[in-house]
């Protein structure tokens, strides 16, 4: 029963943790990470046996509502998202205003910002947990849409409207390849390799965009406005821009001759800003286990689809000698689940500036989830406190005296 923050908050004594490296921003029910061990459970569920037996909708459900589904919740909850993956065709012309060269991850979430609009509803902080539910649906739904509907409008095509026969992923892979005039077959592979990648990705507890969303959601703003800041924290080369910003680096490696010796040597000198690009994580100083299971489906996704591609030749080069390289082994620096995705979705034929944009729909039941439970538990507003290091009083200076 001791609440240390108020006890904090009376004594005057404030915290300081930059970053918030050791700082507990709330108790969580949804997502247990263990960094020493490699260890990431949803709701108490391994992260590897849901890559293995379960798919993203179901994970989905799990985060969202605590409980794997039974067969009628599942049928009602994938039924009730395949009903609403349309959008608003005045959303359509909000994505037709903007420059063809925007990037992806702006577009989507001035879409996801822009459901405030269509579904003013949803502003109201007090409305019941059902028509919450309702919202839910919507966003997960209409997801996949804004996201393939920003690549179409980058790459100046006509957008494709879903295809309610398809499940989730198939879906989404026929919006964003499907070009007219010709058929289009989703390859299972293909498929299946996404599925996969978007659990993995489904939720992280406190991570820079989660936190975003739970802070934002904190003073009572729409789930809508709070997803939208989460997807604008996402994007970031730190945090979720780190996919992208892996092939970035590799394709630069490769214009400069693909000597991986000189690029493992610019990391580790502290006078020069380069990094690693899909090496080292905050809280896994051990490995990611997401990477574990990822590297494996790199692996049969790049046997399966018979890909040979020398920047893909460049990043197993740069895996295999940072890790025996002393640097990265003193410092615990592994390759994380970035490194491995942006390999994949590349694979897969994904345009590097919608990697982040992947993670985005990857994401989005991790932070339903964390601001449902913000919610639920009536959390405080997020209010950070500070420790003043400006001027003392001083005393205004007329401008022409300055
Ligand atoms: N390349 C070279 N050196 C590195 C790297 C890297 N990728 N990552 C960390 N280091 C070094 C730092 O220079 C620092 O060295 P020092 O102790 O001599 O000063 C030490 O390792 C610790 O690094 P910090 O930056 O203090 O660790 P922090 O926990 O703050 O940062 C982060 C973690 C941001 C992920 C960092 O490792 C990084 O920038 N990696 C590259 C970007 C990346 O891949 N981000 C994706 C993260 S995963 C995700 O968002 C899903």
């Amino acid at each position: 029963g001791i609440d240390i923050g108020k006890l904090r908050a009376q004594s005057g004594a404030i915290t300081i943790d930059p970053g918030f490296k050791n700082t507990g921003s709330t108790k969580s029910e949804i997502t247990y990470l263990d960094g020493e061990n490699g260890i990431l459970r949803y709701r108490g569920y391994s992260i590897e046996d849901l890559a293995e037996k379960s798919n993203f909708l179901e994970v989905t459900y799990l985060l969202i509502h605590g409980e794997l589904p039974t067969k009628a919740q599942y049928d009602e909850f994938t039924g009730s998202i395949q009903n609403h993956t349309m959008i608003h065709e005045d959303m359509r012309k909000i994505l037709e205003g903007f420059p063809s060269n925007s990037h992806p991850m702006g577009v989507l979430s001035s879409l996801v910002c822009s459901m405030t609009a269509f579904y003013p509803e949803s502003l109201d902080p007090n409305r019941s947990w059902e028509k919450v539910n309702m919202s839910i649906v919507r966003i997960l739904a209409k997801l996949p849409t804004m996201a393939a509907w920003a690549y179409k409008n980058e790459q100046g095509h006509p957008v494709n409207y879903p295809d309610n026969s398809l499940n989730y992923t198939e879906n989404f892979l026929k919006m964003m390849f499907a070009v007219p005039a010709e058929d289009f077959e989703v390859d299972p592979v293909v498929a299946d390799a996404l599925d996969k990648l978007l659990i993995l990705h489904a939720d992280h507890e406190q991570n820079c965009s989660a936190s975003t969303v739970r802070i934002v959601g904190s003073s009572h703003a729409s789930l809508y406005a709070s997803i939208s800041a989460g997807i604008n924290a996402l994007w970031g080369p730190l945090h979720g821009g780190a996919n992208q910003a892996v092939i970035e680096m590799l394709e630069n490696i490769k214009a400069d001759g693909g000597d991986v010796e000189k690029y493992i040597k610019k990391a580790k000198d502290k006078n020069d800003p380069f990094r690693l690009m899909g090496f080292g994580h905050r809280v896994y100083k051990n490995f990611d286990p997401r990477a574990k299971i990822i590297k494996k489906a790199a692996d049969d996704v790049l046997g399966r689809l018979g890909i040979n591609d020398p920047v893909l030749d460049i990043a197993k080069k740069l895996e295999e000698v940072a890790l025996k390289d002393e640097y990265f082994v003193e410092k615990k620096l592994y390759p994380n689940v970035d490194f491995y995705s942006g390999i994949i979705y590349r694979a897969l034929g994904i345009p590097t500036k919608m990697f982040t944009v992947m993670f985005a729909m990857g994401r989005l039941p991790g932070w339903i989830a964390q601001w449902k439970e913000m919610r639920e538990n009536q959390e405080p507003i997020g209010r950070p406190r500070q420790i003043y290091t400006g001027h003392n009083q001083r005393d205004y200076v007329d401008i022409k005296k300055r």
